[in-house]
């Protein structure tokens, strides 16, 4: 498969959303990546519904919602409802992340875990088969621009062989300092979506910039 780019628009100019949705639209990004933040599990707050409404109001692609909140699991619904494809909760907010896959799974929508730096990828052995998406941070999860921890390569080998001995079709999703310097390894290590927040905003040139991270082969 060839892999998929999902920038984020936490580095968008929110002055001006709606031109850069559609700067996404008509680029070849595959998926919107949107980013919640509670300010309880994460220490920043983003935003909330009616800036995912308004997103998806404009926006052709599917929106890739990734809660960094507390008790996400009373917030799917909505988070549905606001027009989010992929719903992704983070392992360490969910004792009971079977029963919050599940409940994603009886929206319609598919469903994600996150897992922050320190979380092994073991921790889903037992839930693989449910999964259709898992985002690997490769920075502390709370902002964006910071720096690609390099010890997530080795986290992508490994979440790769158990989705492969598994047999499931799980997607993994690299979140947190990607950039075209690195997204050739990470591809190469077994990434298939890559998330880019600001080194595509931050570009002189963001549609060329994504067209440039779609292209990468390694
Ligand atoms: C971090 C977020 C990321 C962030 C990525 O908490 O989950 O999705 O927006 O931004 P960059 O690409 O700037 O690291
Ligand atoms: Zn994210």
């Amino acid at each position: 498969m060839p892999h998929f780019i999902a920038p984020s628009v936490l580095a968008a100019n929110f002055g001006q959303l709606a031109t850069d949705v559609q700067m996404l639209n008509n680029s070849t990004s595959d998926w919107i990546h949107v980013d919640i933040m509670d300010g309880r599990f994460v220490p920043n707050i983003s935003f909330g519904f009616p800036v995912v409404q308004a997103i998806q109001k404009v926006a052709t692609k599917p929106l890739d919602v990734h809660l960094m909140i507390e008790q996400p699991e009373q917030y799917i619904e909505q988070f549905r409802a606001a027009g989010a494809e992929y719903i992704s909760v983070h392992y360490e907010a969910c004792p009971h992340l079977h029963r919050t896959l599940q409940q994603i799974k009886a929206t319609g929508a598919k469903a994600g875990v996150a897992l922050n730096p320190h979380t092994s990828v073991q921790v889903l052995a037992d839930v693989i088969q449910d999964l259709d998406l898992v985002i690997l941070m490769s920075v502390n999860p709370g902002f964006g621009g910071q720096k690609f921890i390099q010890h997530t390569y080795k986290k992508i080998e490994q979440l790769k062989a158990m989705i492969q001995e598994s047999q499931s079709a799980c997607l993994i999703e690299v979140d947190g300092g990607v950039n075209q310097e690195n997204a050739p390894a990470l591809l190469k290590a077994g990434a298939d979506v890559l998330v880019a927040g600001s080194f595509v905003f931050n570009s002189a040139n963001p549609t060329q910039t994504i067209h440039d991270l779609k292209q990468i082969s390694f």
